[in-house]
Order: structure tokens, then C-alpha cells, then sequence
């Protein structure tokens, strides 16, 4: 079910188009992902797992969990979460492992240690791209930390290439409706979605190239990235290498957690914010942070139905202005308790959820069920660092920062030279902290190809210094403790 109205969104308009879901035909809107188009159908079970057979359906939304994966046109295992529909496409279930497209499918580490390749020229997504591609600044990711680091490297003039898997640039920001909390320096009271197109624009015009549906997916020596665009290999030689690849949702542990119907909660953001399909039914949120009660809110706004909101902490986590907003709305916040299970085979039907007792086990006898077809999970990111593993960073894990983090040194450079770190990969935190790091990274990964000037210093200064602003009070406490560990490490004590 699409949703027509919104108080604040204008979803753009597209033009229709016929694809095959099963056999089964369908029509979607072009350029949105198959997966938005499916449950515009109605369509929840998308696929099973390959060993246990389970039904999945969307999880993140975002590319980052697998949940999704199906075959489309032959190919097995696309995300068709980050995978724009086109007219005419053929789209298939997966049940078991998958079988390979055909024959000549090349191993992507011959291509890119030298055994394939070449510049022979691809043409992908309209454009014609080299199969190997010189930058001197490379991105990966184009959320507010990638596209303020490209920012600030494309105005020192150097090469600058922002690599992004989603559709659109923006990350995260592309579906914050609500106004942002945070530094007035860095637009907090700008809606999200206002500052993530302010920021590509002035990518683009500093100079810096933008590719998305672009997938960097290996580091391989000497520092060659490997990225796939339209089913390509794109071998990527860059001299410095920007990570901001963001953070991914966590999962809660309790009984039919992987049924279709349970989401993270930027997952069902992005459903409704970006593509504007309504998720088909009555939601119930786990976690009252900031998130959950932002979510719950632009639920509310957009007309889906939220029954409530379970918080294991005895108080409620986010901002209090933010859980009056949904009080008044009718939504009851159950504090101390827990999701214990999830009703239902193939979906969600329903779940029970529970009082916990000091010990933070659920007490017996005070289960209750609670009926609804969606569960949302807003309950914590984790950064996304497994390229920074692969390339040999030293990590650390620091639960204040929400997991694995790498050291860096105050100018976001971790200890593999000539690679850094920014925004919510290097700790999850804000988008405001997320542009600053952005900045730092961005301006010294370019000034160490070329030169530091008095202005570099000056600008690198003031960023660190609104950092540290940010930083201060009592919200930034977690922050600060989490990097007090980091920096307490042998590496940058
Ligand atoms: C509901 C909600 C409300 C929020 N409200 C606020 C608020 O009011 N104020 C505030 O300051 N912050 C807020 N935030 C947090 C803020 O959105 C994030 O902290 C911020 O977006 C982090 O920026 P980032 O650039 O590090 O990551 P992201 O915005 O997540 O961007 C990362 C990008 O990297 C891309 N990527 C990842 N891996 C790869 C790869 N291998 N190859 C290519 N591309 C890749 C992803 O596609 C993504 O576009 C909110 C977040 C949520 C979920
Ligand atoms: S990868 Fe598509 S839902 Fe997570």
C-alpha cells in the first residue's frame, strides 16, 4: 500500500513499471528499490534462508544485513533493498544456496591483483566507467561524514571520489523528517533530509565525484579497492582512503526474532519517509531512545498505527520532549519491560512481551500480548568496520562508542597511514559530530598530498574545538568516556 499523503513529504513522482515477482506480475515505480516495490504489492516473505529455510523479509533497508537477498534476472544474492526496479525485471525467491549465473563469472581477486582488467572501459548506470580508476582521495560511504570529508578534500584539489551503495547520496539523512538536535553550529533545527541535500550540492560543486550503487566490498595490498557498480568490478587505486561507511542496527535476542514483520527502525524510516510505502500494519516499538520515540512519531505522522513502546530501562531513554509528543498521541510506553516473543509462523501476528524483574530477567506470570504485525527494533547501532578490519587497522571494542572502533589519532588518520575514519564507523554518535570528523578527515587526508596551509591549520582547529563543544554536557558523557578509553590505548596515549 502506497501512502498518499504526508504533512511534510512530497514523494517524488515516477513513472510505473512491470516486473515479475515469482511468476506473479507486478507493477512498481521506477528507480525505487524492488524490495519498496514488493511490499507495495504486499508481498512481506520475500525468501528463505539457506540453511534453516526460514522466511525472510526486509530487515535494514540499508544494504547491510542480507536479509533480503534475492534473485533478480538470473543473478542470485542481490540486495534488493539498494537495488533500483526497472521495467521488466524478473524477480525470483531463493530457497537454499543459490546456483551462480553461468560459467565465466571471474573470481574478483584475480581481477583485482592484476590477473583480469585492463582499461578497456564499462559503461554502467549510463555513464562509461574504466575498469580501473585513479584517485587520489578515495570515500566510502556518502552520508553526512563521507560527503563533509569529500568536501573538504575536493576544495584542496585533489581527486576526490565518494563511493555510496544506496540509490541516492545523503546516508542516514535522507529520511530524517524532524527537525535536528545537536550543535546550532552545525544546523541543528535543520530538518535531517535539508542538511543531507545541502551537503551534496556543495560536493558537487566543491568537485568532488559522487558514484552511488557502488558497493566498495575488499581492500586488497597495495592499497586497491573493490568496489561493484552494475555488476562490475571496478578495480580502485586510491592514495588515501576515507571510511565512513556509517553503522548498521542491532538485533535483540528473544524467541522468532527473524520473522518478516520484525524491522530496524531506520528500515521502516526508510519504507515510509523515502519510499513511501506504508508498512501494512499496527507497529510495536522496542527502545525508547531517541530513535525510537523520533520513529514513533513519524509512524504517527505518515498514518501507520504504533500500539506501543516496551522500554527495559525503568525510565524512558530519549528525550522527554519527544516522549510527551507520543504520550499525547495515545501511544502507552511500557518501561521495565522486554519483547520475549514474537507471535506468528511465516510473519509477525502478534507479541508477548513481559515485566522484568532487578535482575533484568522477565518475571513469570506477567506476560502480556500485545497485537500488531510489525515489530521495530530500535535498540542500538554498531559501527560498520570490516574494511577497516581488512585493511589492518588496530580496533578496539568500546561498548560506549557501540562496538568495534579503530584508533585514530585527532585528525581521524587510524594507525594504517593514510587511511581514516569518520562519523559513525569510528563511534556512533550524531550526525553533527559525523560532519565535523567528515572535515577533519577530509582536510587532512587532501593537505597530507599536498600541503598544510595556515588556513588547513586554522580550519583543522576550529573543527576540533566544536568537537569538543559538542562534546561537553551531559549528553556527550558516553562519548567522552568511550574516548577517553580509546585514547588511554597504547596506540595514542
Ligand atoms: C531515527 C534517527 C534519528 C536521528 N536523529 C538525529 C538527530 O536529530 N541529530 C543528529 O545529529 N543525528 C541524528 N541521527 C543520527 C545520524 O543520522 C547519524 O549519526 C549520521 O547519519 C551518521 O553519519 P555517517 O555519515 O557516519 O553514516 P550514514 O549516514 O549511515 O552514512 C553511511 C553511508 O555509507 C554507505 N556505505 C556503507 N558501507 C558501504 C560500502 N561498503 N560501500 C559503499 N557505501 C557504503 C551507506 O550506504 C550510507 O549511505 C539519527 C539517526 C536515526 C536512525
Ligand atoms: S540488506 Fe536488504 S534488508 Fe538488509
Amino acid at each position: 500500500m502506497r501512502i498518499e499523503e504526508h504533512p511534510i513529504i512530497r514523494y517524488e513522482k515516477r513513472r510505473t513499471v512491470r516486473f515479475t515477482f515469482n511468476g506473479r506480475e507486478m507493477e512498481g515505480l521506477e528507480g525505487e528499490p524492488i524490495a519498496s516495490a514488493l511490499y507495495a504489492n504486499g508481498v512481506v516473505e520475500f525468501t528463505r534462508s539457506p540453511k534453516h529455510g526460514r522466511p525472510r523479509g526486509l530487515y535494514c533497508a540499508i544494504g547491510k544485513c542480507s536479509s533480503c537477498m534475492m534473485r533478480v534476472d538470473g543473478v542470485p544474492n542481490v540486495r534488493t533493498c539498494i537495488t533500483p526496479l526497472r521495467e521488466g525485471m524478473v524477480v525470483e525467491s531463493q530457497n537454499g544456496y543459490s546456483p551462480p549465473p553461468g560459467e565465466d563469472a571471474a573470481d574478483a581477486a584475480d581481477i583485482l591483483t592484476g590477473g583480469v582488467g585492463g582499461d578497456a572501459g564499462g559503461v554502467a548506470g549510463g555513464r562509461t566507467l574504466p575498469y580501473e580508476m585513479d584517485v587520489d582521495v578515495a570515500v566510502i560511504g556518502a552520508g553526512p561524514a563521507g560527503l563533509a570529508a569529500g568536501i573538504e578534500a575536493a576544495r584542496k584539489g585533489v581527486r576526490t571520489v565518494i563511493f555510496d551503495e544506496n540509490i541516492v547520496p545523503g546516508g542516514q539523512l535522507i529520511k530524517q523528517t524532524h527537525k535536528f538536535f545537536g550543535s546550532h553550529l552545525e544546523e541543528a533545527g535543520t530538518r535531517g533530509i535539508d542538511i543531507g541535500k545541502e551537503l551534496v550540492e556543495d560536493a558537487i560543486s566543491s568537485g568532488a565525484e559522487i558514484l552511488t550503487e557502488a558497493t566498495v566490498f575488499g581492500f586488497y595490498e597495495p592499497n586497491i579497492l573493490g568496489v561493484m557498480k552494475d555488476m562490475q568490478i571496478v578495480k580502485v587505486r586510491a592514495q588515501r582512503v576515507i571510511v565512513a561507511a556509517g553503522a548498521s542496527e542491532n538485533v535483540l535476542v528473544f524467541e522468532n526474532n527473524d520473522l518478516p514483520g520484525i524491522y530496524g527502525a531506520g528500515a521502516i524510516q526508510t519504507l515510509v519517509n523515502v519510499h513511501g510505502v506504508h508498512p501494512g500494519g499496527r507497529v510495536l516499538m522496542i527502545g525508547s531512545g531517541n530513535v525510537g520515540l523520533i520513529v514513533t512519531y513519524q509512524l504517527l505522522q505518515a498514518g501507520v498505527p504504533v500500539v506501543g513502546i516496551v522500554e527495559a530501562m525503568p525510565h524512558i531513554g530519549g528525550y522527554l520532549v519527544h516522549a510527551s509528543k507520543v504520550r499525547r498521541l495515545g501511544v502507552p510506553i511500557y518501561t521495565g519491560h522486554t519483547i520475549v516473543e514474537a507471535l506468528g509462523k511465516d510473519r509477525v501476528e502478534g507479541a508477548v512481551i513481559a515485566e522484568l524483574d532487578e535482575r533484568w530477567r522477565p518475571k513469570k506470570g506477567t506476560e502480556k500480548r500485545i497485537d500488531c504485525e510489525i515489530i521495530c527494533l530500535a535498540v542500538g547501532l554498531r559501527p560498520t568496520v570490516e574494511l577497516l578490519y581488512q585493511a589492518g587497522c588496530e580496533m578496539r571494542f568500546i561498548g560506549e562508542m557501540g562496538g568495534h572502533v579503530p584508533y585514530r589519532d585527532d585528525n581521524m588518520e587510524t594507525t594504517r597511514k593514510g587511511w581514516y575514519v569518520a562519523g559513525d564507523s569510528s563511534g556512533v554518535e550524531e550526525a553533527t559530530a559525523a560532519i565535523l570528523e567528515g572535515r577533519i578527515a577530509g582536510r587532512t587526508a587532501a593537505a597530507s598530498l599536498t600541503e598544510y596551509t595556515k588556513e588547513d591549520n586554522e580550519m583543522l582547529d576550529g573543527w576540533k574545538k566544536r568537537l569538543e563543544e559538542l562534546r561537553a554536557g551531559p549528553t556527550g558523557e558516553k562519548i567522552r568516556k568511550g574516548l577517553s578509553k580509546l585514547s588511554g590505548g597504547v596506540l595514542y596515549g
